[in-house]
């Protein structure tokens, strides 16, 4: 199969890349614009008669066509993806994961290529701590900052698509991914990479702010689950049971890195801050008999830590920008 992954210089884009060429035959072309959040060092040392890499924009509609003519499915993780960041200027949320979406959408519809649009669980909005339910496919829609909101709009629009003009698309919402290749803005590299420049972590708030972590190679093992099996139209929600708060995430990361656990600052909340997230991914393991195989999250934080502790030329260029931005807000 001939594959394009959108945004796949990025943290879950890039695990997924990696994933593809270990475990299919697939031809992949990566298409990226290499902002801020892209880094090519991600895709470092695959083979390059598997895989393919073209700098350039979601939102090129000459581009994604001339790309499109020549793929079988597409997979979209292409986005702006931090809820801070959406905060402090929302623009580019809405240029690419609206327009870029849309721009894909057109192409797939053109073309008659097969899309998997990768979303999150941060379109349901929050749950309360004591709340039994949680989030699954027939939840309604309550997003609460401008990143979510955007992605629950581009949601809608795949949605769309393949309602009124038969598009080939699935859609997948999963929750918090960790492990290698995620930027250092992002909460667990942010408080890794402070402990090993001698920061102290800084946790948002009381701490008491839930979410459900799932290792970001269970991420891709589900989607090219959907991608293979998955119904046209549909939407599976990925998660692997890992509901943890901030506070005790924080505290694990210094205890397995040596330090006293309580080493850490609490400083200014982030706006709008979502309580809890929780996926019931019961759907996706019963129709289509995924399941995770990082099951212990304590061992996969762990090689998490490892890995930032032997990659510091992959991540140490973005951490005193990353930290000036968190500064000037008081965080
Ligand atoms: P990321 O910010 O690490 O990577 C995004 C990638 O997209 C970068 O390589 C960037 O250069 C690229 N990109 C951004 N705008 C582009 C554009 N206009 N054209 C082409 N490329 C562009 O994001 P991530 O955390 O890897 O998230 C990937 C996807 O997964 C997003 O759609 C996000 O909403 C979704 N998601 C993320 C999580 C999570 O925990 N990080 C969980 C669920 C879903
Ligand atoms: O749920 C899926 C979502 O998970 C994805 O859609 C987003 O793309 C991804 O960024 C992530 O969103 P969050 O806002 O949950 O992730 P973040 O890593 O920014 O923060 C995780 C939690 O940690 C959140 O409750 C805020 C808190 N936090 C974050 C940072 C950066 C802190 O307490 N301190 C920090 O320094």
């Amino acid at each position: 199969m001939r594959m394009l992954v959108t945004g796949g210089a990025g943290f879950i884009g890039s695990n997924f890349v990696h994933h593809v060429v270990a475990h299919t035959d697939h031809q992949v072309t990566v298409l990226d614009a290499l902002t801020y959040a892209g880094n090519r060092a991600s895709l470092a040392g695959l083979p390059e008669n598997r895989v393919r890499f073209v700098h350039g924009n979601i939102t090129d509609a000459g581009l994604v066509d001339e790309l499109f003519a020549d793929t079988d499915a597409v997979v979209h993780y292409a986005a702006e993806s931090h809820n801070d960041n959406s905060l402090h200027d929302p623009r580019p949320f809405l240029d690419t994961n609206i327009v870029g979406t849309y721009t894909l959408l057109e192409a797939a519809r053109k073309h008659d290529v097969r899309l998997h649009h990768i979303s999150t669980d941060e379109v349901y909005g929050d749950l309360e701590l004591d709340d039994p339910q949680r989030f699954t496919d027939t939840t309604p829609y309550n997003p609460s900052s401008p990143y979510s909101s955007t992605k629950a709009g581009s949601d809608l629009l795949v949605r769309a698509w393949v309602r009124s003009f038969g598009v080939r698309a699935t859609l997948s919402n999963c929750s918090n991914n960790y492990g290698p290749y995620q930027h250092v803005e992002k909460f667990i590299p942010r408080q890794i990479t402070n402990v090993l420049r001698g920061i102290r972590p800084k946790l948002y708030g009381a701490g008491l702010n839930v979410r459900d972590w799932i290792h970001a190679d269970d991420h891709s093992s589900a989607v090219l689950t959907v991608l293979e099996q998955g119904r046209i139209g549909e939407t599976y929600l990925i998660g692997a049971d890992g509901e943890k708060n901030n506070k005790d995430v924080v505290e694990l990361i210094l205890t397995l890195m040596d330090q006293p656990a309580d080493a850490y600052d609490h400083v200014t909340d982030r706006a709008g801050h979502d309580l809890r997230y929780a996926i019931d991914s019961a759907k996706l393991r019963t129709e289509l008999g995924w399941t995770p195989q990082y099951d212990d999250f304590d061992r996969g934080l762990a090689a998490t830590i490892d890995w930032y502790r032997t990659n510091e030329h992959w991540w140490a260029p973005a951490k005193d920008a990353t930290e000036a931005f968190y500064a000037e807000r008081g965080q």
